[in-house]
């Protein structure tokens, strides 16, 4: 990608990855990702977090680009893990004088990931960092994502270069600023971004918000996805929201089925649902859907009913997968309804159980398990069980 001037002095290199089906090996990004980093020349050089190790090449050519046979002083690093840490080590061997700059946290992840850093500097909140016209500050926000994160903010243009935060999936396909693209695109892949990635740091989050509210910022240039430059509240308004669990009115219904009798379950409570005016309905067999996004309307909606199957005494596998990342993840405030089907020894329910106790949302009914073909009982209480959810819903 060619870099483009975020203010006078100042440079985002942005690499766009269309290759890489799973982030983090775990979560899909069918629309690819970018790794940011960001340069600022000034009568010293500082680097700003690094990219993914496949673009190096690219990345160094383009800094050489801009500042020729300079040297650049000093690589901020704002977050270690390796999307943004991957070229640190190529930036040492061709500057070998850089100082990378990072607080009590961050060297010691150096040192796990790479080896021991050579020339560093250590900052904490509200340290200063001069580059000439330029001044750098920084701000710790631990577990947004990992414990060494920090924001570095800009104080001539009011840049925070924020780490993941505000980041999204979804390359930057030509526009880079939020005013050039279209953001119903990124509507989802910035959420999905922040549930998958720091969904389970709500409450630092929180913390990061509250701590950086009282900066000046006129732009936010994230580490993934577009700069925010014109409608910052577009972005800062969501994360609140997400952060808090502020969710909406709504039901996720999860099932696994292997010949349609769970399944059957799930559509009579999602109609009764629907019958009770609940709008916002999302059904997933979670066979089919990646937990990536099922996880991301569990952050928006409050409503959450899951059912399973009996598969070898246990869950079924593909549930109990979705259900160990919630309980990681742990988003507040929802509603539960639990069901299930077995034919002989059961398993799928008893362990829907130890969820709901583990997660410890509110269970709305009794759990509901069928054998084998849905009867009249147990279609009385799955309408009981969509009432029972309905009423709470909707007050
Ligand atoms: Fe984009 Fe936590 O790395």
């Amino acid at each position: 990608m060619q870099y483009v001037n975020l203010a006078e002095d100042i440079y985002f290199l942005g690499y766009n990855d269309r290759r890489t089906s799973l982030f983090e090996n775990i979560w899909p990004i069918p629309y690819g990702i970018s790794y940011n980093s960001y340069l600022l020349v000034d009568e010293k050089i500082a680097l700003i977090d690094t990219v993914e190790r496949s673009f190096i090449d690219d990345y160094i050519d383009s800094i050489e680009e801009i500042i020729g046979n300079r040297k650049i002083d000093y690589l901020v690093i704002n977050h270690m893990e390796p999307d943004h840490s991957g070229a640190l080590r190529a930036i040492i061997q061709k500057y070998p004088e850089i100082t990378l700059v990072g607080n009590k946290k961050t060297f010691a992840l150096v040192e796990s990931f790479y080896k021991e850093p050579e020339n560093v500097l250590m900052v904490h909140d509200d340290s200063v960092l001069e580059l000439g016209k330029h001044r750098l500050q920084f701000q710790t926000i631990p577990m947004v994502h990992w414990p060494e994160t920090m924001v570095t903010y800009e104080e001539t243009n009011k840049i925070l270069f924020s780490g993941d935060a505000f980041g999204s999936y979804g390359t930057l396909d030509g526009g880079i600023f939020d005013d050039e693209i279209n953001l119903d695109f990124y509507e989802i892949e910035v959420m999905r971004y922040f549930t998958n990635i720091v969904g389970k740091y709500c409450a630092h989050t929180q913390r990061a918000i509250k701590k950086l509210a009282p900066l000046d910022i006129k732009m936010i240039a994230a580490t993934h996805g577009p700069v925010w430059r014109t409608d910052l509240n577009w972005v800062l308004t969501r994360y609140n929201k997400w952060s808090s669990y502020d969710l909406d009115t709504g039901v996720v219904i999860v099932y696994g089925s292997m010949y349609g009798n769970t399944q059957k379950m799930a559509e009579v409570i999602a109609r009764r649902l629907a019958e009770r005016g609940i709008k916002n309905i999302r059904v997933y067999d979670a066979s089919k859907t990646h937990a990536s996004y099922i996880i991301n309307d569990v952050f928006k909606y409050k409503g959450f009913i899951v059912g399973s199957p009996a598969y070898n005494n246990s869950m079924f596998p593909n549930v109990e997968i979705l259900l160990s990342t919630i309980e990681h993840m742990a988003p507040k405030d929802h509603y539960l309804g639990i069901f299930g089907n077995f034919l002989w020894n059961g398993g799928g329910v008893k362990n829907l159980k130890v969820f709901a106790e583990n997660i410890k949302w509110e269970l709305v009914y009794d759990p509901i398990e069928e054998k084998g073909a849905l009867r009249k009982e147990n279609k009385e209480h799955l309408l009981s069980l969509a009432d029972a959810m309905a009423d709470k819903l909707l007050g």
